[in-house]
């Protein structure tokens, strides 16, 4: 039966890691898939992540099972992270949490629970958006669509086209918004542009599905989570992906949360029973280790502080590198302005070459980024800055 099967392509983020991996060139540079990586392009276990773990396994004494809904002290401990302590929403008892595997799973929780309550529903993407995003939603039967979202004349978000198109949506259409750290793009709405959407989807009766992934990584770690505090305090029913890959470093301890805020109580618990179903038919029970230990590290304040520092050295190490490259770029290449990039936030930013240009600057320049020219601005290094905008200024001029 399985000889039916297709060969399929590999993956657009992840095949890069297997392709940069295999190249032997020593100038090489990886911008490809988003892991955070430091001046030496590593990607080091934080010191708040190698303490907890050093304590909480001090003190295990099982390895049994958990629960599908995972651990109860991490969903509350991130949805108080997430949310904010004293959130209203939290206060009146209307959030219900299961962990998931990775920010990944989350999503795909959050749409099997959309199509359980309607099949029918429609989720709405932005243009563009993570390229993983399209499987994991859609994978279950949900349909997709678009609005528009990025301005490549601005490198900022389209937001006149993009209320224009939220606002003849129907009632219930599921917009999936990125709270912050736009991937693939960079471009965030402002804080201004937050409200005016709160009142459109207040208006239209929308339901937002937002994915937070880079939480701290962008302009804070409240600063990022803005508009799911606004719209979680404001609306009746929100769904939130967290993902703690990359503000806790855990990547492959796939670790992650769906949060599910609620008009009342009472929905929530009975939502709460649907997602506990949905994860025991698909997976059973997430993995325990990274979700305990960012437990450890949110419920200790000494750890907390020590992932607060290196979160914000990873924060401030990534907006020095936007203004490092936009200053290389100009010496290379002085009749572009490349300006968009200190403007944009979180990891990632599209530089705005070509699919030729971007397989130019891979196999003659061995700099990796995705097809549609998606840079991670976590993998230059100072010493590396001027060789990428040399490369790139060589496939711009290149006829
Ligand atoms: C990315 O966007 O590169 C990361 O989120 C890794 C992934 O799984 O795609």
């Amino acid at each position: 039966m399985f000889e039916r099967l297709d060969r399929l392509p590999p993956d657009p983020i992840l095949g890069l890691m297997a392709a940069f991996r295999a190249d032997a060139d020593p100038h090489k540079v990886d911008l490809g898939v988003g892991v955070y990586r430091n001046d030496q392009g590593e990607t080091p276990i934080l010191q708040a992540v190698r303490q907890a773990e050093q304590a909480m396994l001090g003190r295990q004494t099982t390895k049994t099972y958990v629960a599908p809904a995972g651990n109860p002290g991490f969903n509350q401990a991130l949805e108080r992270f997430v949310l904010g302590d004293e959130h209203s929403a939290l206060t009146a008892g209307r959030v219900r949490t299961v962990q998931a595997p990775g920010g990944c799973g989350a999503l795909r929780l959050g749409a099997e629970l959309i199509r359980a309550a309607s099949p029918e529903s429609v989720v709405y993407v932005s243009t563009p958006t993570w390229a993983n995003h399209v499987p994991l939603l859609s994978g279950c039967g949900l349909k997709l669509e678009r609005y528009p979202y990025f301005d490549p004349a601005t490198g900022g978000v389209k937001f006149e086209a993009m209320l224009e198109a939220l606002e003849r949506l129907p009632a219930r259409a599921v917009v999936l918004l990125h709270a912050s750290c736009h991937n693939p793009t960079g471009a965030d709405l402002s804080e201004a542009q937050w409200r005016e959407l709160l009142g459109l989807f207040k208006r239209r009766g929308l339901l937002p599905f937002i994915d937070i992934a880079y939480q701290g990584l962008g302009t804070g770690v409240v600063e990022d989570a803005f508009g799911i505090r606004l719209f979680c305090a404001e609306l009746p029913e929100v769904t939130i992906a967290v993902s703690c890959s990359k503000n806790f470093g855990l990547y492959r301890e796939r670790t992650g949360a769906l949060h599910v805020i609620n008009e009342t109580s009472a929905t929530a618990d009975a939502v709460l029973t649907q997602l506990v179903r949905i994860a025991r038919s698909i997976y059973s029970m997430p993995p325990d280790h990274g979700a305990a230990i960012v437990h450890e590290i949110l419920a200790s304040e000494n750890l907390r502080k020590v992932w607060a520092d290196e979160v914000a050295v990873m924060r401030k190490r990534i907006q020095g590198l936007r203004h490092e490259a936009v200053r290389h770029l100009q010496l290379t290449c002085p009749h572009r302005d490349f300006g968009f990039i200190e403007r944009q936030r979180g990891m990632f930013s599209y530089l705005g070459v070509n699919v030729e240009q971007v397989r130019e600057l891979r196999t003659r320049h061995h700099v990796y980024m995705t097809d549609d020219s998606r840079i991670n601005i976590a993998g230059l290094r100072r010493e590396n800055l001027e060789y990428f905008a040399q490369a790139v200024a060589q496939v711009l001029t290149a006829r």
